[in-house]
Protein backbone atom coordinates (compact mmCIF):
# COMPACT_ATOMS: atom_id res chain seq x y z
CA UNK A 1 0.00 0.00 0.00
CA UNK A 2 1.41 3.45 -0.95
CA UNK A 3 2.16 6.25 1.64
CA UNK A 4 -0.77 8.19 0.48
CA UNK A 5 -3.67 5.88 0.16
CA UNK A 6 -4.86 7.27 3.06
CA UNK A 7 -7.10 5.75 5.41
CA UNK A 8 -10.02 8.34 6.45
CA UNK A 9 -10.29 7.07 9.49
CA UNK A 10 -6.92 7.48 10.92
CA UNK A 11 -7.18 11.24 10.07
CA UNK A 12 -9.18 13.66 12.14
CA UNK A 13 -12.86 14.49 10.43
CA UNK A 14 -12.44 17.92 10.33
CA UNK A 15 -8.87 17.33 8.47
CA UNK A 16 -10.50 15.10 5.80
CA UNK A 17 -10.44 15.70 2.24
CA UNK A 18 -8.56 18.83 2.66
CA UNK A 19 -6.28 19.23 -0.19
CA UNK A 20 -3.61 21.07 2.06
CA UNK A 21 -3.54 17.76 4.19
CA UNK A 22 -2.51 16.03 1.46
CA UNK A 23 -0.16 17.97 -0.54
CA UNK A 24 -0.75 22.03 -1.04
CA UNK A 25 -1.51 21.39 -4.76
CA UNK A 26 -3.73 18.38 -4.80
CA UNK A 27 -6.51 19.14 -7.47
CA UNK A 28 -9.42 17.96 -5.81
CA UNK A 29 -11.50 17.12 -2.51
CA UNK A 30 -11.76 13.77 -3.34
CA UNK A 31 -10.15 10.39 -2.18
CA UNK A 32 -9.78 9.02 -5.50
CA UNK A 33 -8.40 11.91 -6.93
CA UNK A 34 -6.64 12.68 -4.38
CA UNK A 35 -4.90 9.16 -4.05
CA UNK A 36 -4.65 9.54 -8.03
CA UNK A 37 -2.55 12.77 -8.01
CA UNK A 38 -0.40 11.69 -4.67
CA UNK A 39 0.22 8.24 -6.69
CA UNK A 40 1.46 9.68 -9.55
CA UNK A 41 3.70 12.19 -7.86
CA UNK A 42 7.20 11.65 -8.35
CA UNK A 43 8.74 14.08 -5.81
CA UNK A 44 7.78 12.32 -2.20
CA UNK A 45 8.85 8.89 -1.71
CA UNK A 46 6.19 5.86 -1.70
CA UNK A 47 6.06 4.17 2.08
CA UNK A 48 4.41 1.60 2.94
CA UNK A 49 3.70 1.90 6.91
CA UNK A 50 3.45 5.57 7.07
CA UNK A 51 1.59 8.43 5.96
CA UNK A 52 3.09 11.91 5.24
CA UNK A 53 0.70 14.49 4.53
CA UNK A 54 1.01 18.70 5.11
CA UNK A 55 -1.94 19.95 7.17
CA UNK A 56 -0.75 23.25 7.09
CA UNK A 57 2.13 24.60 4.58
CA UNK A 58 4.74 24.86 7.36
CA UNK A 59 3.71 21.49 9.19
CA UNK A 60 4.23 18.02 8.17
CA UNK A 61 2.18 15.18 9.80
CA UNK A 62 3.53 11.70 9.64
CA UNK A 63 1.11 9.24 10.54
CA UNK A 64 1.84 5.26 12.08
CA UNK A 65 -0.18 3.28 9.52
CA UNK A 66 0.46 -0.19 10.29
CA UNK A 67 -3.59 -1.07 11.86
CA UNK A 68 -3.66 -4.83 11.55
CA UNK A 69 -0.16 -4.83 13.70
CA UNK A 70 -1.99 -1.82 16.19
CA UNK A 71 1.30 0.18 14.61
CA UNK A 72 4.03 -2.43 15.79
CA UNK A 73 7.34 -0.98 15.26
CA UNK A 74 8.86 -3.44 12.71
CA UNK A 75 12.42 -2.28 11.50
CA UNK A 76 10.84 -1.19 8.23
CA UNK A 77 8.27 0.78 9.71
CA UNK A 78 11.18 2.56 11.63
CA UNK A 79 13.20 2.92 8.52
CA UNK A 80 10.45 4.62 7.09
CA UNK A 81 9.76 6.68 9.89
CA UNK A 82 13.66 7.84 10.35
CA UNK A 83 13.61 9.02 6.47
CA UNK A 84 10.43 10.58 6.70
CA UNK A 85 11.26 13.29 9.75
CA UNK A 86 14.46 13.70 8.79
CA UNK A 87 13.23 14.73 5.16
CA UNK A 88 10.95 17.29 7.12
CA UNK A 89 13.44 18.24 9.31
CA UNK A 90 16.02 19.38 6.48
CA UNK A 91 13.26 21.00 4.60
CA UNK A 92 13.48 25.15 4.99
CA UNK A 93 9.08 25.37 5.01
CA UNK A 94 8.72 23.12 7.95
CA UNK A 95 8.57 24.52 11.48
CA UNK A 96 7.52 21.41 13.10
CA UNK A 97 6.29 17.86 12.76
CA UNK A 98 3.68 15.91 14.15
CA UNK A 99 3.90 12.71 14.72
CA UNK A 100 0.30 10.27 15.19
CA UNK A 101 -1.10 6.32 14.90
CA UNK A 102 -4.62 5.45 14.70
CA UNK A 103 -7.56 6.10 17.45
CA UNK A 104 -7.16 2.60 18.93
CA UNK A 105 -3.40 2.48 19.20
CA UNK A 106 -0.15 5.34 19.04
CA UNK A 107 1.92 2.15 18.53
CA UNK A 108 1.79 -1.22 20.72
CA UNK A 109 5.60 -1.69 20.80
CA UNK A 110 8.38 -3.03 19.02
CA UNK A 111 7.37 -5.89 16.50
CA UNK A 112 7.47 -8.68 19.17
CA UNK A 113 6.76 -11.61 15.86
CA UNK A 114 9.68 -9.88 14.39
CA UNK A 115 11.93 -9.84 17.53
CA UNK A 116 10.95 -13.31 19.18
CA UNK A 117 13.67 -15.30 17.26
CA UNK A 118 16.25 -13.06 17.05
CA UNK A 119 19.44 -14.47 18.54
CA UNK A 120 22.57 -12.28 20.81
CA UNK A 121 25.26 -12.49 18.32
CA UNK A 122 22.03 -10.85 15.62
CA UNK A 123 21.05 -8.01 17.81
CA UNK A 124 24.42 -7.20 18.96
CA UNK A 125 26.28 -7.03 16.24
CA UNK A 126 23.22 -5.41 14.05
CA UNK A 127 23.26 -3.08 16.85
CA UNK A 128 19.37 -3.46 17.22
CA UNK A 129 17.04 -0.47 17.93
CA UNK A 130 20.12 1.91 17.85
CA UNK A 131 18.91 3.63 14.78
CA UNK A 132 15.82 4.98 16.90
CA UNK A 133 17.66 7.41 18.30
CA UNK A 134 18.29 9.37 15.23
CA UNK A 135 14.88 11.34 16.30
CA UNK A 136 16.36 12.70 19.32
CA UNK A 137 18.93 13.85 17.21
CA UNK A 138 15.80 16.10 14.95
CA UNK A 139 16.86 19.95 15.32
CA UNK A 140 12.67 21.01 14.86
CA UNK A 141 10.08 20.29 17.51
CA UNK A 142 8.49 16.79 17.31
CA UNK A 143 5.00 16.99 18.72
CA UNK A 144 3.66 13.02 19.29
CA UNK A 145 -0.33 13.32 19.67
CA UNK A 146 -1.24 9.44 21.59
CA UNK A 147 -4.67 8.19 21.33
CA UNK A 148 -4.92 4.38 22.28
CA UNK A 149 -2.10 2.21 22.87
CA UNK A 150 1.38 3.35 23.55
CA UNK A 151 2.99 0.49 24.85
CA UNK A 152 6.64 -0.94 25.12
CA UNK A 153 8.41 0.96 22.11
CA UNK A 154 5.66 3.08 21.33
CA UNK A 155 5.75 4.61 24.93
CA UNK A 156 9.29 5.12 23.97
CA UNK A 157 8.42 6.59 20.83
CA UNK A 158 6.50 9.50 22.15
CA UNK A 159 9.06 9.79 24.90
CA UNK A 160 11.41 10.88 21.85
CA UNK A 161 8.92 13.69 20.59
CA UNK A 162 9.37 17.12 22.60
CA UNK A 163 6.36 17.46 23.60
CA UNK A 164 3.41 14.92 24.11
CA UNK A 165 -0.42 15.60 23.94
CA UNK A 166 -2.56 12.78 24.64
CA UNK A 167 -6.33 12.01 24.47
CA UNK A 168 -8.41 10.52 27.09
CA UNK A 169 -7.95 6.94 25.41
CA UNK A 170 -4.05 6.85 25.72
CA UNK A 171 -3.19 4.04 27.42
CA UNK A 172 1.11 4.59 28.38
CA UNK A 173 3.21 1.31 29.46
CA UNK A 174 6.28 -0.60 29.39
CA UNK A 175 5.30 -4.08 29.66
CA UNK A 176 7.95 -5.73 28.45
CA UNK A 177 8.98 -7.27 31.90
CA UNK A 178 5.65 -9.85 30.60
CA UNK A 179 8.05 -10.32 27.59
CA UNK A 180 11.21 -11.57 29.33
CA UNK A 181 12.95 -8.53 28.66
CA UNK A 182 13.33 -4.83 29.75
CA UNK A 183 12.30 -1.38 27.20
CA UNK A 184 15.47 -1.49 24.92
CA UNK A 185 14.36 1.64 23.11
CA UNK A 186 15.11 4.32 26.22
CA UNK A 187 11.50 3.94 28.18
CA UNK A 188 13.82 3.00 31.44
CA UNK A 189 16.32 6.11 31.22
CA UNK A 190 13.35 8.52 29.74
CA UNK A 191 11.10 7.54 31.79
CA UNK A 192 13.17 8.26 35.17
CA UNK A 193 13.35 11.96 33.93
CA UNK A 194 9.84 12.50 33.20
CA UNK A 195 8.16 10.75 36.41
CA UNK A 196 10.82 9.70 38.68
CA UNK A 197 12.36 6.69 40.11
CA UNK A 198 9.61 5.21 42.22
CA UNK A 199 7.00 5.25 39.69
CA UNK A 200 9.64 3.88 36.68
CA UNK A 201 10.69 1.23 39.33
CA UNK A 202 6.94 0.50 39.26
CA UNK A 203 6.08 0.26 36.05
CA UNK A 204 9.07 -0.98 34.07
CA UNK A 205 8.46 -4.22 37.19
CA UNK A 206 5.05 -4.40 36.73
CA UNK A 207 4.62 -3.77 33.13
CA UNK A 208 0.84 -2.16 34.57
CA UNK A 209 -0.52 0.67 32.00
CA UNK A 210 -0.71 3.66 33.23
CA UNK A 211 -3.68 6.27 31.65
CA UNK A 212 -3.49 9.54 30.18
CA UNK A 213 -4.51 11.23 33.03
CA UNK A 214 -1.83 9.51 35.62
CA UNK A 215 0.75 10.66 33.13
CA UNK A 216 -0.33 14.33 32.61
CA UNK A 217 -0.51 14.26 36.55
CA UNK A 218 3.03 13.01 36.76
CA UNK A 219 4.29 15.47 34.51
CA UNK A 220 5.05 12.53 31.20
CA UNK A 221 2.55 14.39 29.21
CA UNK A 222 1.70 18.04 28.47
CA UNK A 223 -1.90 18.19 28.68
CA UNK A 224 -4.98 15.90 28.07
CA UNK A 225 -6.78 17.03 25.36
CA UNK A 226 -10.57 16.71 25.36
CA UNK A 227 -12.80 13.69 23.73
CA UNK A 228 -13.11 13.25 20.35
CA UNK A 229 -12.00 11.71 17.31
CA UNK A 230 -8.85 13.35 15.96
CA UNK A 231 -9.06 16.12 18.81
CA UNK A 232 -5.22 15.48 20.20
CA UNK A 233 -4.24 15.96 16.45
CA UNK A 234 -5.80 18.79 15.60
CA UNK A 235 -4.44 20.46 18.60
CA UNK A 236 -0.85 19.16 17.85
CA UNK A 237 -1.39 20.37 13.94
CA UNK A 238 -2.25 23.66 16.04
CA UNK A 239 0.54 23.82 18.13
CA UNK A 240 2.96 22.97 15.56
CA UNK A 241 1.89 25.73 13.44
CA UNK A 242 1.58 28.53 16.04
CA UNK A 243 5.50 26.85 16.69
CA UNK A 244 5.91 27.12 13.02
CA UNK A 245 5.32 31.19 12.94
CA UNK A 246 8.36 31.99 15.23
CA UNK A 247 12.05 32.35 14.22
CA UNK A 248 13.10 28.61 13.92
CA UNK A 249 16.49 29.07 14.51
CA UNK A 250 15.35 30.19 18.44
CA UNK A 251 13.14 27.43 18.28
CA UNK A 252 16.23 25.21 17.65
CA UNK A 253 17.78 27.21 19.90
CA UNK A 254 15.27 26.63 23.11
CA UNK A 255 14.63 22.46 22.02
CA UNK A 256 18.83 22.87 22.48
CA UNK A 257 18.97 23.82 25.94
CA UNK A 258 15.56 22.28 27.11
CA UNK A 259 17.08 18.96 26.22
CA UNK A 260 20.53 19.86 27.38
CA UNK A 261 19.11 19.91 31.03
CA UNK A 262 19.31 16.01 30.23
CA UNK A 263 22.71 15.75 30.12
CA UNK A 264 24.01 18.69 32.35
CA UNK A 265 24.50 19.55 35.88
CA UNK A 266 22.55 22.46 36.48
CA UNK A 267 25.67 24.94 36.43
CA UNK A 268 26.70 23.48 33.11
CA UNK A 269 23.54 23.61 31.80
CA UNK A 270 22.88 27.75 32.86
CA UNK A 271 25.93 28.43 31.08
CA UNK A 272 25.46 26.81 28.25
CA UNK A 273 21.75 28.74 27.90
CA UNK A 274 23.35 31.72 28.13
CA UNK A 275 26.03 31.40 25.87
CA UNK A 276 23.59 30.34 23.20
CA UNK A 277 21.35 32.79 24.06
CA UNK A 278 23.91 35.19 23.60
CA UNK A 279 24.46 33.61 20.34
CA UNK A 280 20.90 34.73 19.02
CA UNK A 281 22.09 38.27 19.08
CA UNK A 282 24.18 37.62 16.01
CA UNK A 283 20.30 36.61 14.08
CA UNK A 284 18.57 38.80 11.63
CA UNK A 285 15.09 37.36 14.03
CA UNK A 286 16.56 38.66 17.00
CA UNK A 287 16.91 42.43 15.53
CA UNK A 288 13.26 41.17 13.74
CA UNK A 289 11.31 40.23 16.98
CA UNK A 290 13.06 43.17 19.34
CA UNK A 291 12.08 45.96 16.75
CA UNK A 292 8.68 44.63 16.11
CA UNK A 293 8.37 44.53 19.99
CA UNK A 294 9.32 47.95 19.93
CA UNK A 295 7.31 49.02 16.70
CA UNK A 296 3.83 47.31 17.86
CA UNK A 297 3.71 45.25 15.28
CA UNK A 298 4.20 41.78 14.29
CA UNK A 299 7.60 40.31 13.50
CA UNK A 300 8.29 39.09 10.55
CA UNK A 301 11.14 36.44 11.16
CA UNK A 302 13.22 35.26 8.13
CA UNK A 303 14.79 32.48 9.77
CA UNK A 304 18.71 33.93 9.59
N1 LIG B 1 4.18 -6.75 18.00
C1 LIG B 1 3.63 -7.47 17.00
N2 LIG B 1 2.30 -7.60 16.82
C2 LIG B 1 1.50 -6.97 17.69
C3 LIG B 1 1.99 -6.19 18.74
C4 LIG B 1 3.41 -6.08 18.88
N3 LIG B 1 3.99 -5.32 19.82
N4 LIG B 1 0.96 -5.69 19.44
C5 LIG B 1 -0.17 -6.12 18.83
N5 LIG B 1 0.17 -6.90 17.77
C6 LIG B 1 -0.75 -7.58 16.85
C7 LIG B 1 -1.35 -8.81 17.46
O1 LIG B 1 -0.47 -9.90 17.38
C8 LIG B 1 -2.59 -8.98 16.60
O2 LIG B 1 -2.20 -9.55 15.39
P1 LIG B 1 -3.05 -10.79 14.77
O3 LIG B 1 -4.40 -10.20 14.49
O4 LIG B 1 -2.28 -11.14 13.55
O5 LIG B 1 -3.08 -11.84 15.84
C9 LIG B 1 -3.01 -7.53 16.33
O6 LIG B 1 -1.85 -6.74 16.56
C10 LIG B 1 -4.10 -7.03 17.26
O7 LIG B 1 -3.67 -7.26 18.60
P2 LIG B 1 -4.58 -7.96 19.71
O8 LIG B 1 -5.47 -8.96 19.06
O9 LIG B 1 -3.68 -8.45 20.79
O10 LIG B 1 -5.45 -6.70 20.17
P3 LIG B 1 -6.13 -6.49 21.60
O11 LIG B 1 -7.00 -5.27 21.44
O12 LIG B 1 -6.74 -7.72 22.10
O13 LIG B 1 -4.90 -6.13 22.61
C11 LIG B 1 -2.84 -5.02 23.23
C12 LIG B 1 -4.18 -4.94 22.41
C13 LIG B 1 -3.15 -4.99 24.71
C14 LIG B 1 -2.06 -3.77 22.86
C15 LIG B 1 -2.08 -6.30 22.84
O14 LIG B 1 -2.00 -6.38 21.42
C16 LIG B 1 -0.68 -6.35 23.38
O15 LIG B 1 -0.49 -6.64 24.55
N6 LIG B 1 0.34 -6.09 22.52
C17 LIG B 1 1.72 -6.21 22.91
C18 LIG B 1 2.15 -5.02 23.76
C19 LIG B 1 3.61 -5.19 24.16
O16 LIG B 1 3.98 -6.13 24.84
N7 LIG B 1 4.46 -4.24 23.74
C20 LIG B 1 5.88 -4.27 24.03
C21 LIG B 1 6.64 -4.88 22.91
S1 LIG B 1 8.34 -5.15 23.29
C22 LIG B 1 9.07 -3.65 23.07
O17 LIG B 1 8.47 -2.68 22.68
C23 LIG B 1 10.55 -3.63 23.37
C24 LIG B 1 11.16 -2.29 23.43
O18 LIG B 1 11.35 -1.71 24.45
C25 LIG B 1 11.61 -1.64 22.20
Amino acid sequence: MAQFMARPSLIPKSLRFSPSIYSRTAPSYSLRAVTRFMSSSTSQPSYEYILVSRPEPSVVLVTLNRPKALNALCSPLFKELNQALEEADQDDSVGAMVLTGSEKAFAAGADIKEMKDKQYADVYKNKFLEDWGRIAHLRKPLIAAVSGYALGGGCELALMCDIILASPSAKFGQPEINLGVIPGGGGSQRLIHAIGKSRTMELVLTGRMFSAKEASDWGMVSRVVGEGEGEVVKEAINMAKEISGKSQLAVQAGKEVVNAAYEMTLAEGLRFERRIFHGLFATNDQKEGMAAFAEKRKANFTHS
